[in-house]
């Protein structure tokens, strides 16, 4: 019995000192806090480091080279910066549309639906700028290129071509997977979830404003519902939350106010302070309960 305590004894003490050995040995892989100035200095040194990989692409004036540069495929382009891409493909934000079709029917007169919002300003102009430049954009959004841009496969545009090819990962003749990037801010507005709501937000919004309740959305969703959201790297949910307080054009733009589709992509389902969690309604259960790890605010 004493021996079975004392072997027991001596198992754990040796448990406790293997464990101590193992901290000392992190804790010699750890660098010591770095002082302010090196710091700056570090920083300084990677600042400099991006801006000669800029001028190292910029050189490259072989068009082969240039368009089978590593950088547009896995893994090199999880690491790109939109400065990097921007290095050979400055037009996609220098373009602009033409003022009048090749038919003769000009820009300015054909407004589009999506166009009427109360968030929508300026002439007509590129899908990139809508995303990346505009004044809305940059309010609410920070996209980066490999956002949508994830390393298309450009020798086979269609996916599951040959029996030995892997599942699909990507969607026919595409440079960007739609389901994935898209749908997550131009599907339909998504009612259907929404006890109490039936029917097209347009039908719906006027039993919900007045000129003091200018957004009708955040009469459920200010303090009601889902209201923990938008935490992810590719917006900028505080200045959302603020541009949403005059119009619910704000939210309605992201949820059904420019639809390109008839589906709704299935949102992470958040918990938020109040929320009933013993009863998950049918749909929710297959949902998850976190955004895609890559999206995670602090994740580059
Ligand atoms: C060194 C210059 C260079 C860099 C850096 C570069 N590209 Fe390209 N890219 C090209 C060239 C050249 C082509 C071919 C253009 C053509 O044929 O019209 C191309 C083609 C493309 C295409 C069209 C592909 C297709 O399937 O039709 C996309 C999309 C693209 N690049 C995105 C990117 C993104 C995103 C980045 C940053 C991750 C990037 N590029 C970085 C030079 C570059
Ligand atoms: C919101 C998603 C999105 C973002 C962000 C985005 N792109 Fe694109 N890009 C697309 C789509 C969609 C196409 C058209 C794809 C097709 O035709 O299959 C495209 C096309 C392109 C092309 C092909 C030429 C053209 O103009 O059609 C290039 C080059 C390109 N993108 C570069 C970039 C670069 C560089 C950035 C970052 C500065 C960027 N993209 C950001 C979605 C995006
Ligand atoms: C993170 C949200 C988000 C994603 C992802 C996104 N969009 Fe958008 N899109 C917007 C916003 C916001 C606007 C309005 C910008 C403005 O008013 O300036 C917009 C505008 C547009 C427009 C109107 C452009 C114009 O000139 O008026 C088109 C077309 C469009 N998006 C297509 C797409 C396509 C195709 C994809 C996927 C490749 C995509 N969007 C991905 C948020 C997004
Ligand atoms: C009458 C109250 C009410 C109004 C008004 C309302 N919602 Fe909702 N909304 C809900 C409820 C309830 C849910 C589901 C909560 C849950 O997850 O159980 C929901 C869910 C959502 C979801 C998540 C859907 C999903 O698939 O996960 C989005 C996005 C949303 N609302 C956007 C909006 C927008 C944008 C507006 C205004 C244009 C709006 N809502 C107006 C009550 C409302
Ligand atoms: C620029 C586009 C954009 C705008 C503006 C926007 N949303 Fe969203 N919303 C999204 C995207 C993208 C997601 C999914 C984010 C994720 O994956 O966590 C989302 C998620 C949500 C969800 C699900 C929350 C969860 O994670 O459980 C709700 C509810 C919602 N939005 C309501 C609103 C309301 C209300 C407003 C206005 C105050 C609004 N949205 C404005 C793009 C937008």
């Amino acid at each position: 019995m004493i021996g079975a305590f004392l072997f027991a004894a001596i198992l754990l003490y040796r448990g406790i000192e293997l464990g101590r050995g193992i901290d000392t040995a992190v804790n010699a892989l750890i660098p010591p806090p770095l002082s302010a100035e090196e710091r700056k200095k570090a920083e300084e040194k990677s600042r400099r480091e991006a801006q000669e990989a800029i001028a190292a692409l910029s050189k490259i004036t072989d068009y082969e080279a240039a368009r089978w540069h590593p950088l547009h495929f896995k893994p090199a382009i999880d690491t790109a910066s939109n400065e990097q891409c921007l290095a050979c493909h400055q037009e996609v934000l220098t373009h602009k549309v033409r003022p009048r079709s090749p038919a003769g029917v000009e820009a300015a007169q054909s407004i589009a639906w999506y166009q009427t919002l109360d968030t929508y300003t300026g002439s007509q102009d590129t899908f990139h700028a809508r995303h990346l430049t505009s004044d809305f954009a940059k309010q609410v959004m920070s996209l980066k290129c490999t956002f949508c841009h994830q390393g298309n496969d450009v020798r086979e545009e269609s996916p599951g071509a040959s029996a030995t090819a892997g599942p699909a990962t990507f969607a026919l003749r595409k440079v960007v997977n739609p389901t994935e990037t898209c749908l997550l801010c131009h599907g339909r507005f998504p009612s259907e979830y929404m006890e109490g709501l039936e029917g097209p937000w347009h039908k719906l919004r006027e039993n919900f404003e007045s000129a003091d309740v200018p957004n009708g959305c955040l009469v459920c969703h200010a303090e009601q519902f889902r209201t923990n959201r938008h935490k992810v790297n590719y917006l900028k949910a505080d200045a959302i939350e603020k541009a949403a307080k005059s119009s619910s054009d704000v939210c309605f733009g992201c949820h059904g106010g420019r639809a390109w589709y008839r589906n709704t992509y299935p949102y992470p389902r958040h918990s938020w302070p109040g929320m009933d969690a013993a009863n998950v309604p049918e749909w929710a259960k297959s949902r998850p309960t976190e955004s895609r790890p890559e999206h995670l605010v602090g994740v580059k």
